[in-house]
């Protein structure tokens, strides 16, 4: 086992939950899943069920967290991850986007474990372009003024540790796409949603005219990510752009997607969504000079992985 890794991954049967676990039990790490399979399936995780050393928790993880045993890291990916519904319903949001983390900040300290947090691309709102991590928060959401708050507490939890070096790390996802993202609902990622529908021969819908732009980054370049934030340097509570540092179009997207599927469905125009951002695009040097990291997988390749995916599931 790798250094006597114990890795908790909240959020683990979700989409980017379960390439991480794989990832993990895959270098040996020992991993516990904490997942109310609220999004996430227990399928997602059929390749790790029987790995040495993994565990599986059905629980909450806006209650306390306890383990039989203490975690040495922790990769906190369990939230409710739809900006719109986060509009529709920001108590909602509050409990699992921010009194979850709070959670996992107690646990931490107590099990003096390194965290690794999902934060989001949503925390900038509409400024400048590409967003560097220097960049004042903007926020136009309930959901990004949580990953934002969730950072804080991150931050303020690393700087007033009595102990001393309590680890945090929050990245800042951009629009993560892959296999396993579910497209069963209308908040679902605009990738998995178009995939299936242009499958069916469904109309795919362009809210705002399909002008927004957004920096899509494949779920195994997020996966490696992750890894290197638990492994990398001590960090108290820094953050990092995770993408890919381009700029597609959602009509683009529908575009080359239709193309890709060989499908005929139609696009139909709609009124832009609340609370969206319209442009976002990441400035990738502080991870690349941090973790040496950078995402390796094209849009292109990314998406044919993905269409084969969404099409096995649906012919299955
Ligand atoms: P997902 O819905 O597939 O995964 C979330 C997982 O958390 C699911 O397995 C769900 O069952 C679980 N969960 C939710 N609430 C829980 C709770 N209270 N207790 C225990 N488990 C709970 O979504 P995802 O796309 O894999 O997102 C993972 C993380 O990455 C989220 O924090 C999300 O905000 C963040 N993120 C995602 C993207 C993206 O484009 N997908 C971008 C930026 C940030
Ligand atoms: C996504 C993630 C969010 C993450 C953020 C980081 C999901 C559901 N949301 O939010 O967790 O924090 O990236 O950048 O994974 N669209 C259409 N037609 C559709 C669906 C969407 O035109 O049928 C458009 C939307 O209006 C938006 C764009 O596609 O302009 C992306 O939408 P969506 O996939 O929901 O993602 P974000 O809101 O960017």
């Amino acid at each position: 086992m790798d250094g006597g890794k114990h890795v908790l991954v909240t959020g683990g049967a979700g989409f980017i939950g379960s390439h991480t676990v794989e990832a993990l039990v895959a270098r040996g790490d020992r991993v516990t899943v904490l997942d109310d399979l609220s999004t996430g399936r227990r399928d997602n995780l059929a390749a790790v069920e029987s790995a040495p050393g993994f565990t599986f928790v059905c629980a909450d993880a806006t209650e306390p967290i306890a383990l039989a045993t203490p975690p040495t890291h922790i990769v906190h990916l369990a939230a409710q991850v739809s900006v719109t519904a986060s509009l529709a319903d920001p108590l909602t949001d509050l409990k699992k986007n921010l009194v979850a983390t709070l959670r996992v900040i107690a646990l931490a300290k107590e099990a003096r474990a390194r965290v690794v947090f999902a934060s989001s691309a949503a925390i900038y709102g509409d400024g400048p372009l590409p967003s560097h991590e220097s960049l004042t928060p903007r926020p136009a959401s309930p959901y990004g003024i949580h990953k934002l708050a969730s950072e804080h507490h991150l931050r303020a939890a690393a700087l007033n540790d009595p102990a001393g070096g309590l680890e945090a790390v929050a990245l800042r996802f951009f629009n993560v796409y892959g296999p396993r993202q579910s497209p069963s609902s209308p908040y679902a990622g605009v990738i998995s949603i178009f995939l299936a529908r242009a499958l069916a021969g469904e109309a795919l819908t362009l809210f705002g005219g399909g002008v927004a732009t957004r920096d899509f980054v494949y779920v195994g370049d997020v996966a490696r990510a992750i890894l290197a934030a638990l492994d990398g340097p001590a960090i108290a509570g820094e953050a990092m752009n995770v993408g890919g540092g381009g700029a597609t179009s959602v009509r683009t997207l529908a575009e080359t997607i239709l193309a890709i599927t060989r499908s005929t469905s139609v696009l139909r125009e709609a009124p832009a969504r609340a609370g969206e951002i319209v442009d976002s695009r990441a400035d990738v040097t502080r991870i690349a000079e941090r973790l040496g990291w950078r995402a390796e997988v094209p849009l292109a390749a990314g998406l044919e992985a993905t269409a084969a995916w969404v099409a096995g599931v649906a012919g299955a």
